[in-house]
């Protein structure tokens, strides 16, 4: 039985029908969101009963849009671990700190739970194939899931998208366009072609499905800390779907009693080039701007530069007394180096940006040794091509010879 009760905008909550396939309010354009009756769900199971359950984000199924038997367009989403960092936190000077290590997803990315979630609900409501438009891995995963169930996908992308992206999308079966400018630029294309081929458009929040994927973050972040929130949670921040999704899933677990006590502060963390959700905090803006000529960066997953939930991601942060940073191409290299060689996390520079504030917020005596503190990892770096780094020792000679030489290179 699915527990959903309506969607609703989350401006002006016009309610709609969830029974249809919907993409954004039909009364204001802003963005929706799915409802759920959770006295029903909180009647319906315990949090004792989740524990016989097997890992993976359909294991709160209650909290997801599917309806009773609906089978998952699935290759095994979340379940993934929380890792302990001690010896980042040692060099920072900080205590409890977190990683959620989205990286051991499918498709090596948190894109897999979104785009899974969506597919698998819009597939069900109608919709014949996909079009999206992608910093790289939600293309990706887009096309991964479209290949599960057999639907085709568009995917467009910028020019400079990282080829291991790239290559998930092609192999996967689906249509591949790049082209120069932004994730806006691919966006306005696929807002123009998804209508007339008749195509889902899965823009970034322009529909109300992958946020209830993405919202599986903080469901299980919640289980993994014994049901409790942590102080401080930073994200990676471009178009937002885990900033508006993972207090999504905390808001509903708070309401069902599963949870108590404040939310967490949201840190949307974003790299300088490319800042508009930390100009628009700052400024007290209610919403984001256009940025101009968003920089080339090393973390093409936060150069998005007029966000859909601006609005949403705005209210999160101020509702939660949180923050906003952007960080240098410099300082996000020096992390994803820094927690590599401590904790041993090859992860993606959008990530690693999240390290890279932490060291700020440190400096600037923002964050405490007292706060428990929860990064969310949003992929794995291998995604991508390596980060300049030393050559390795090229051995030559006979066995003793080279044998000799490694003795003496580890100097032991
Ligand atoms: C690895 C990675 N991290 C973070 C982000 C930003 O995520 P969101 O659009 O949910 O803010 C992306 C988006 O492309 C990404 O690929």
């Amino acid at each position: 039985m699915s527990f959903v009760s309506h969607v609703e905008c989350t401006v002006c909550g016009a309610r709609h029908d969830a029974k249809r396939l919907l993409t954004v309010c039909e009364r204001c354009g802003q963005m929706l969101a799915v409802c759920y009756d959770l006295a029903r769900v909180a009647k319906a199971v315990t949090r004792e009963a989740l524990r016989s359950r097997p890992p993976g984000m359909y294991r709160f199924r209650e909290l997801t849009p599917l309806d009773d038997g609906e089978e998952p367009v699935t290759l095994g989403e979340g379940g993934t671990p929380l890792l302990a960092l001690p010896r980042l936190a040692a060099h920072l000077g900080l205590g409890r700190l977190w990683a959620k290590d989205e990286g051991q997803n499918p498709t090596g990315s948190f894109k897999a739970r979104g785009l899974g979630m969506t597919i698998t609900r819009s597939r069900t409501l109608g919709a014949r194939g996909f079009v999206i438009p992608s910093a790289g891995n939600a293309g990706g995963a887009a096309a991964v899931y479209g290949a599960r169930c057999g639907r085709p996908v568009a995917v467009v992308v910028p020019r400079a998208t990282p080829a291991g992206a790239i290559a998930e999308a092609l192999i996967a079966g689906a249509h591949v366009f790049t082209l120069e400018g932004s994730i806006a630029t691919c966006g306005r294309i696929v807002a123009k072609v998804a209508p007339r081929v008749g195509w889902f458009d899965l823009s970034t929040l322009k529909e109300p499905y992958r946020l209830e994927g993405k919202k599986t973050m903080g469901l299980e972040l919640a289980e993994q800390l014994g049901w409790r929130m942590p102080d401080v949670l930073l994200y990676p921040t471009g178009g937002g779907t885990g900033l508006v999704g993972i207090p999504k899933g905390y808001e509903e677990l708070r309401t069902m009693g599963w949870v108590t006590g404040p939310l967490p502060r949201f840190v949307a963390v974003q790299a300088e080039g490319c800042a508009p959700v930390v100009k628009a905090f700052h400024e007290g803006a209610e919403t984001t701007a256009a940025w101009e000529n968003p920089a080339a960066t090393e973390a093409p997953g936060l150069r998005v530069p007029s966000p859909f939930a601006g609005r949403q991601m705005l209210k999160i942060l101020r509702d939660t007394r949180g923050d906003a940073v952007a960080v240098s191409e410099k300082e996000i290299v020096d992390a994803q180096h820094l927690v590599a060689r401590l904790e041993g996390i090859w992860t993606v520079p959008e990530a690693a940006a999240l390290v890279a504030t932490l060291v700020r917020l440190k400096e600037r005596g923002a964050i405490t040794r007292e706060a428990e503190t929860v990064m969310v990892f949003t992929g794995a770096g291998i995604k991508y091509a390596p980060p300049a780094l030393p050559a390795p020792t090229d051995l030559t000679g006979g066995d003793d010879e080279i044998v000799e030489r490694v003795i003496r290179a580890l100097r032991v």
